[in-house]
This record gives C-alpha cells, structure tokens and sequence, in this order.
C-alpha cells in the first residue's frame, strides 16, 4: 500500500481551517488525517469509529488518556501518533546550591524554592527569574492554567459530561499564578510561548520551567549552558490533601476521514502508523516520546529518551485532557474565551473571579 502525503500547513490552527474547509464537503481526496489532541471533538463528526478495526489488546496498548480523549461518544476517532505531557524542569545544579534536595513536589514549594534561588541569583545575573512558563493570550496559556486548576483544587472549564462548572476555587488559583508575574517570573512571561521560556531556561536564567519533552533534549545540547545541569519531574500539586499533580496531554493523532474510499486500508493504516513498532522507530530516529506505556521499558528507548521514565510516569499518573472530546465542536471558542480571560489576569487587568463569571457568561452557550 502507498501512502501520498499532501502538503498542509504545520500551523495546528491553520490545519483545522484546511480540514474544515474540505471535511463539510464530503471530499474523497483525504484518506487519513492528522491532528492536535484538543481536535477530536470539532472533527469527530467527519470521522470513522476506529474500535471496530482493533483488538482489545491492540486498543489498550496506547494510555488509557489518549483513548479518553479521543472518544468522542462511543466513536474512537483517532488514535495516538506521539506523546505528549507537561513536564517541570528544575536546575539541579541551583538545587544544591541553595540547600534544597529534592525538586519542588506543591506549588508553595516551587513558590519558595523560586523566591530563594532568584534572590541568590539576582546579585550575578540581573536577568535571572525564577519560574517560566506560557502566559501569552493562545492555546498553550489554556494548557498551563488547566494544570493550576486541576492540581490546586479548582475544576476544569467543563466537566466530563460537557456541562459548564461553575468553581469558586479557580478564581483564588488564577490570582494565585498572576502574583507570580513580576515576582518569580519574569513580566513578560504574559506574552511567553514555550520556545520563549526554553530560552530563558536554556540560557541559564531561570531555575524552574513547565515545558513539553521536546524541550528536553534542546537543552541538553552540545552547546546548551545548562547542559548536565538539570532534570524534570512531574507538575507540582496544591497543599491540599485532595490536591494531586496535574499534567496536560498534547501530542498528534491520526483519524480515518468518513468520506474516504478506502476506509478499511486508511483504518489499518492508522493502526499501523501508531502500533509499537512504528512508535519505537520513531522515539529512537528522534527522540519523539511513544503513546504507548510498554514502550517506556524499552531499555533503546530509555537511553534515547533522557526523560522516559517521568514521560511515562505523567502520563499513566497525572495525566488531564483539555475538554476536546465533549464540547460539541467548541471547544476551540471556549479555549480562545478561557485564555483571554485568563490572560487578563495576569496582566493585572481583573480578578480571578472576574474571569470566572466572564468565561461562564461566554461560553454557557455552547454548552448543555
Ligand atoms: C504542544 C502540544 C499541543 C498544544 C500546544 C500548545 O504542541 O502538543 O497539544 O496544543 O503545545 O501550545
């Protein structure tokens, strides 16, 4: 079988557009598609249910949140090419410096850890903050603020069933993270995206990020400043005893278009293309993280993959989903709702409980 791949734009927004311009008008031309995790939803409609095509030993190979996240009903309409989760990086050279022996496990530790190294560090390097992380007004502030949310307490947007959650607890955790900005994070981390934080943490001024893997092995370069002198663990979690730790899927999945000619070849296609073996080649090729938990025991695969055993660990353990699958096809406007709100807290322009009551008046709407 021969697989011809057509150009589409790398831009994971500009994709949705294409696939939505072609997807409504039934066309053929489009066999198999791939797409970011927080799609599945909004293109599920245009999509083959992929259970039928798998054995149960096959469907439970992959992480029990990937499945979650794309079943869509009782559909599974994609199936996981990669992985991806949320990750803390911590400098473990700072660590010892300043007395600490562990990474931070709660978000009070982090706060105080960040506080001490950035005042210690100051006297040298005027650059130096403590925490980075993406605050700028686009999908990756909806990443980070979820993990706040779900680590300290406070509920998700919507819950599993798609209905709106109204919860007082997240207004006092976004006015927690916004009295981090210009405290232990730098201003401008309010227009930060991920690669603007590995900047900074590559460059050697900031002792803790939340960044995807991919940042991993980019700072471990030849040519890295903080090369050997740093490791991750997993998100810290609130103090309280209910709280646990909270890490955001990414990552790419592919799908079987309804309206292909060939279902059952793009469906085997599918399975093929994210099975254990294609999933292998492609972690030791370059590193991309597996979807697929046995991987993470693959001894080539751990020397490969610096940081396989907390990848593997997020996502069987901490692992959340943004609330793709049950939002009906909106779940790109609550996002763009959830983050400019979010977004204007941190820049001090209201209260978390402002954005609360906003982002429900907004998105109450597209919701049960
Ligand atoms: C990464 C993730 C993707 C997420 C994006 C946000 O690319 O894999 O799922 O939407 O970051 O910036």
């Amino acid at each position: 079988m021969a697989i011809e791949l057509l150009p589409a734009p790398a831009n994971p927004v500009d994709r949705l557009g294409l696939y939505r311009q072609f997807l409504p008008a039934e066309s053929d031309d489009i066999d198999l598609l791939d797409f970011d995790v927080i799609w599945s939803g909004t293109l599920a409609p245009h999509l083959l249910d992929l259970n039928p095509y798998l054995s149960a030993d096959e469907r439970e190979q992959y992480f029990d949140i990937y499945l979650q996240n794309n079943s869509v009903g009782d559909a599974l309409v994609g199936l996981p090419l990669t992985g991806d989760i949320g990750l803390l990086y911590y400098r473990t050279d700072l660590l010892e410096k300043y007395g600490f022996e562990q990474p931070p496990a709660t978000w009070s530790e982090l706060e105080e850890m960040a506080a001490t190294i950035q005042a210690g560090e100051r006297d040298e390097n005027a650059e130096f903050w403590g925490y980075v992380w993406q605050g700028n007004v686009y999908e990756g502030l909806t990443v980070n603020a979820l993990e706040w949310q779900a680590s300290m307490g406070g509920d998700l947007i919507v819950d599993a069933d798609g209905r709106l959650v109204k919860d007082d607890g997240a207004a006092a955790v976004l006015d927690r993270a916004a009295a981090w900005v210009g405290e232990i994070s730098p201003p401008n981390v309010t227009v930060f995206q991920e690669e603007d934080a590995r900047w900074m943490f590559q460059n050697g001024n900031a002792a803790f990020m939340r960044n995807w893997p991919y940042a991993y092995g980019l700072s471990q370069a030849e040519d890295s400043p903080v090369r050997d002198r740093f490791g991750v663990t997993r998100m810290p979690k609130g103090d309280g005893a209910d709280a646990s730790h909270a890490s955001v899927i990414g990552g790419q999945q592919i799908g079987v278009s309804r309206y292909s000619r060939n279902p059952d070849a793009a469906a085997d296609a599918a399975r093929c293309l994210t099975d254990a073996t294609a999933q292998r080649r492609r972690a030791l090729a370059d590193g991309t993280p597996p979807a697929i938990a046995a991987l993470y025991d693959d001894a080539d695969v751990q020397a490969r993959i610096a940081a396989a055993a907390q990848i593997a660990e997020s996502l069987a353990e901490h692992a959340v989903a943004r609330p793709a699958a049950m939002t009906g096809g909106h779940y790109t406007e609550i996002s763009l709702v959830y983050f400019i709100e979010v977004n204007r807290v941190l820049t001090g322009e209201q209260s978390g409980a402002s954005a609360v009551a906003r982002v429900g008046e907004q998105v109450a709407g597209w919701l049960e």
